[in-house]
């Protein structure tokens, strides 16, 4: 088969750097590059050993176009060049921003085959790809015509090393700006931390440089801090709510479809609002390490007008529990990247999002509470700058509320756990059992390898419908009823 690249671009050179690092004689595939104005013919494009061609050649011969070049030029390459395309598989590379500015719309109406692919690669990071790389590279396609994908595909796989994910055609507006969007969870995180960002600064300002009558060159330093480690605690606090809600909300509802929409928008943004909460933990520990020294930080010193004072105990309390939390924080950060996350068991990760991001949450609370709590007395509320209640005090009532609705969900897990009956194995439990098993109202689980009371073995993953209760068989003859969790 004959293809030919459209464009001298990047993405065109990382496609031929593809091919000749990639494609053998047995393939029996064969790849020009071309574009509108080019005259030579039979030179090497730059080193990659992949020919060029005068466009009217090139695309005589050719049975795929690869169009790699701008999405505006789309819009007169195609209506110039329609007959000469008619009959190919056409691969559309583009990125447009603007609506109708891609290949399907320019060929509706038409009987042109065609294939949305590599639009989501990076020329840099193809040609950094080199023969002896293990991990492969990944490309979605999309199209209404089932045979062009083939064709695209088998080409993506032989000649180019390239994997492939087909993303059904009802999912096509999904991928086909896929390099021009930020992404929707990036941005709607970025918007919210912003928002707090700017309130927390206005808070941290009128508190301390209006009322308090701090200088204002303290404001881009020492008050913007307490504003940036507000809005990371608060975002790390906002992370966390939407999961406890919904598993505090699983005890009242029957399925999962109940879920509000803003409670699944919410779920959704739980790891970038994490990870840009980190940024802000990372710049507020870089301001903090910077501005250290009594003349700032006098309440965690024992003497505080002295340079080489050691910490207090509040200063030594507060700061264990922020640097734990702040690593616990950096390990999330860490099983967040692909590379990690990908190799994860579940087990480790229930381990990390769970236990370890609540235990991050409650020990960077705890640093602010130490360092704090001596100023939140009710006869000092009057000497508050301007009636406004200390930052250290403000900035965990989300945390704490977070932290409080988990003490709730653990109390109901724990209840709901009491609840079910545990009951001793005595022959009437078993007969009446056995009867409602038989009589198909209830299904059961439990291990392979026990043998029935009756000397039948039993497989004990089987399932029939169920109404109220469900039987669990432990072994030989231990079993629990325990209350349906449907
Ligand atoms: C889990 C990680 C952490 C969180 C969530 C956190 C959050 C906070 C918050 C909300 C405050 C109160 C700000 C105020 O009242 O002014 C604060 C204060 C402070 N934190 Fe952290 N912090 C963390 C880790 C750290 C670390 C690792 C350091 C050390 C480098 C640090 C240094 C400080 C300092 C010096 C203050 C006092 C700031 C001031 O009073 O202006 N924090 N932190």
């Amino acid at each position: 088969m004959y293809q030919v690249i459209v464009g001298t671009g990047d993405l065109a050179y990382a496609l031929a750097h593809l091919f000749h690092i990639n494609n053998t004689n047995d393939s029996g595939n064969f790849l020009e590059v071309t574009k509108p104005s080019l005259q030579e013919s039979g030179k090497s494009f730059h080193e990659t050993g992949v020919p060029l061609s005068p466009i009217d050649e090139a695309l005589e011969h050719a049975d795929i176009v690869i169009l790699a070049i701008p999405a505006k030029a789309l819009k007169s390459f195609v209506p110039n060049y329609i007959m000469a395309l008619k009959d190919k598989v056409l691969i559309d590379c583009t990125n447009s921003s603007r609506e109708g500015e891609d290949l399907e719309s320019l060929v509706t109406n038409t009987n042109i085959r065609w294939v949305k692919a590599f639009n989501d690669l990076g020329a840099v990071d193809i040609l950094t790809n080199k023969v002896t790389t293990k991990k492969r590279i990944v490309t979605k396609m999309c199209s209404p015509s089932k045979s062009a994908i083939e064709v695209a595909r088998r080409l993506a796989q032989e000649s180019f090393g390239i994997d492939v994910k087909v993303v059904p055609y009802s999912r096509y507006e999904d991928i086909a700006r896929n390099q021009n969007s930020i992404g929707q969870q990036w941005a709607h995180s970025a918007y919210i931390l912003i928002v707090i960002f700017v309130l927390t600064e206005f808070y941290a300002c009128w508190r301390y440089n209006v009322e308090k009558g701090y200088e204002w060159f303290h404001l881009p330093m020492q008050v913007t801090n307490k504003a940036i480690c507000w809005t990371a605690i608060t975002g790390f606090a906002l992370t966390q709510l939407p999961g406890v809600i919904a598993r505090i909300g699983n005890y009242f509802r029957s399925n999962l479809s109940d879920l509000s929409p803003t409670l699944k928008w919410a779920l959704q943004l739980r790891k970038e609002l994490g990870i840009l909460s980190l940024w802000f933990l990372g710049l507020h520990i870089l301001m903090s390490m910077i501005l250290f020294n009594p003349a700032y930080y006098g309440k965690f010193f024992i003497d505080p007008t002295a340079n080489t004072s050691k910490m207090n105990v509040i200063g030594e309390t507060s700061f264990l529990f922020a640097t734990v939390g702040s690593m616990f924080y950096f390990i999330l950060g860490l099983a967040s990247l692909p590379s990690v996350s990908s190799n994860m068991t579940n087990q480790q990760w229930q381990l990390i999002y769970g236990p370890l991001a609540w235990a991050a949450l409650a020990f960077g609370t705890s640093h602010v509470i130490i360092m704090g709590f001596k100023g939140w007395d009710d006869h000092l509320q009057d000497e508050w700058p301007g009636g406004m209640p200390p930052i250290t005090l403000t900035s965990v009532l989300i945390p704490m509320l977070v932290l409080f609705l988990k003490v709730i969900e653990i109390g109901l897990f724990l209840t709901s756990s009491l609840c079910r009956r545990s009951i001793p194995k005595s022959d009437d439990d078993m007969q009446y059992i056995r009867t409602v098993i038989q009589a198909g109202s209830l299904h059961v689980g439990g291990n392979d390898s026990g043998n029935d009371s009756d000397g039948t073995h039993s497989s004990g993953k089987s399932k029939s419908t169920c109404s109220t209760v469900s039987v669990k068989m432990l072994g030989n003859f231990e079993c629990e009823i325990v209350e349906d969790q449907v």
